[in-house]
């Protein structure tokens, strides 16, 4: 059993958290370690009745969090900023048990996940109206920005703690209120920062946090349903969100969604080969291949294709797969069984289809159930499950194409529009590509590109909205206008 130690105990809540009370009663549920499959805790299975409860203290506690001043809101992030970086090991230790990523992917989530609650920080004194001028004469307006209201947030397992981070730090900045449900198989990270938000002093009722795992559908369908909350925000499953979707309409409901990606990365003959290299590898196998923003399909102009499978498998050669809290770890161990069944429904597809196998990679059963060592096929074409489908794990396919003309549209060939990522020396390829490619951000010449001043997002099924940067704050707020009349112009 791997147990880390925590230079403050108290981090590892056990319960859930409404109105400044940890909830600990009821039914349990466990939480394991994937890489051992050990129980690491157990947290109540909260009923339908608890999220009612939460709504409504949110609800109430809404009334008075959205007159605070923004620059009181702002020393409040300011603070919770503050501890995740005072408590980065602890909070590091946490995502790495949980999730399986090795601690220094772990700590780094945190690092990343504290400069949303900076950004935001900065960004909540700066939410600006505009004056405008009606055709009518006597008639000035203004517009301003205010809190949308309660905000439900659904988060995934694979960014424990920045995936809240981004949410909650928007949401708290325009003076909302949240009621944060984090997956099942990682909630310690989230608890963890509910523990932050009490000492950073939010006032009771604004953070809280519900946990299920035996009804999370029905709690995402209460959160969509109820009239009280007025927003939310999401990341996941395309599949989950069309669903959250639906259920959303019954109260028309201003939604944020981050849903599934498919990135292509496009290494055109002229990239500089060795960054091209160390970028590709960074970028597939970031958290094992599984972040919606991993490259899924690297397409490699064919005048160096065989330079860069070389250089790309023995770079991937030298990773050291392990427990993620072990050292000397560079990359741990996947979520869970069923996701890899997945890498491997794709290995197996694409090979019975005429993929050359680079490294064979699979199962690695002596480290545990959820190892999985890299695979890497090269000759992938286009009609194989892995350039249509986002494998989310260690498999890397490697496609060979002629032209740009040919490898955007391959690339564009795609329902989801997340994340692309494009390598040339020449910045007319870098600019004339980055335009044509439907995906809401693309990284040129580096595969690590998220940063809280970036807008993060997508387009077409992998969603909407933006999280993080100048745009993100809007996200959580509505535009009013007041219209003043009869104002007359003085004549001087
Ligand atoms: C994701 O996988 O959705 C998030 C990746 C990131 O923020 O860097």
């Amino acid at each position: 059993m791997v147990t880390p130690t925590f230079k403050d105990p108290e981090i590892i809540r056990k319960g859930a958290l409404i109105n400044g009370e940890w909830i600990t009663e009821g039914p349990k549920f466990d939480v394991t370690d994937p890489a051992t499959g050990e129980v690491i805790a157990q947290l109540p299975d909260q009923s339908i009745e608890s999220v009612d409860k939460a709504i409504d203290v949110a609800y109430d506690a809404f009334k008075t969090f959205k007159n605070t001043t923004p620059r009181q809101r702002s020393q409040w992030l300011r603070n919770l900023f503050d501890l995740m970086t005072e408590y980065n090991e602890d909070l590091g230790k946490i995502v790495s048990w949980e999730n399986g990523k090795s601690l220094a992917e772990g700590k780094g989530e945190v690092k990343y996940g504290a400069s949303y609650f900076e950004w935001y920080a900065e960004e909540a004194p700066r939410a600006y109206g505009h004056t405008i001028q009606p055709a009518t004469p006597t008639n000035r307006a203004f517009t301003v920005k205010q809190p949308v209201g309660v905000c439900g947030i659904i988060t995934p397992w694979n960014f424990p703690s920045a995936m809240i981070t981004r949410k909650a730090g928007a949401a708290l900045a325009a003076g909302c209120t949240v009621v944060i449900k984090p997956d099942a198989q990682t909630p310690l990270s989230a608890l963890a920062l509910g523990y932050l938000a009490e000492k950073a002093g939010f006032p009771k009722g604004v953070f809280n946090i519900v946990l299920s795992q035996s009804k999370t559908p029905e709690f995402g369908l209460k959160l969509c349903e109820s009239p009280k909350i007025k927003k939310i925000s999401f990341t996941g499953s395309t599949n989950v969100g069309k669903i959250l979707m639906k259920q959303s309409a019954s109260t028309l409901k201003k939604l944020s969604f981050e849903l599934g990606g498919n990135a292509p990365l496009l290494i055109f003959k002229d990239a500089n080969l060795e960054n091209a290299v160390e970028q590709a590898v960074a970028s597939k196998f970031r958290g094992l291949g599984q972040t919606c923003v991993c490259a899924n399909r690297i397409y490699v102009q064919k005048d160096i294709l065989d330079q860069f499978v070389t250089k790309f498998h023995e770079r991937v050669s030298k990773f050291t797969i392990g427990h993620g809290l072990d050292e000397g770890t560079t990359h741990g161990c996947m979520i869970n069984t069923k996701a890899l069944s997945k890498v491997e429904e794709h290995v197996q597809d694409a090979v019975s289809k005429g993929a050359q196998i680079i490294a064979k990679g699979g199962r690695r059963t002596d480290l545990g159930e959820t190892f999985y060592e890299p695979t890497i096929l090269s000759q992938v074409t286009q009609d194989m499950k892995v350039a249509k489908e986002e494998t989310f794990g260690p498999l890397a396919a490697i496609i060979p194409f002629d032209t740009p003309e040919q490898v955007v549209s391959w690339a564009n060939d795609v329902d989801v529009g997340l994340a692309s990522y494009v390598f040339s020396e020449n910045y007319a390829t870098l600019y004339s590509v980055s335009e044509a490619l439907e995906t809401g951000m693309v990284s040129c010449n580096t595969g690590i590109f998220t940063d809280c001043a970036i807008p993060f997002g997508g387009v077409k099924e992998s969603g909407f909205g933006r999280e993080g940067s100048l745009y993100g704050l809007d996200d959580y707020m509505v535009i009013k206008v007041v219209n003043l009349g009869n104002i007359p112009k003085l004549q001087v």
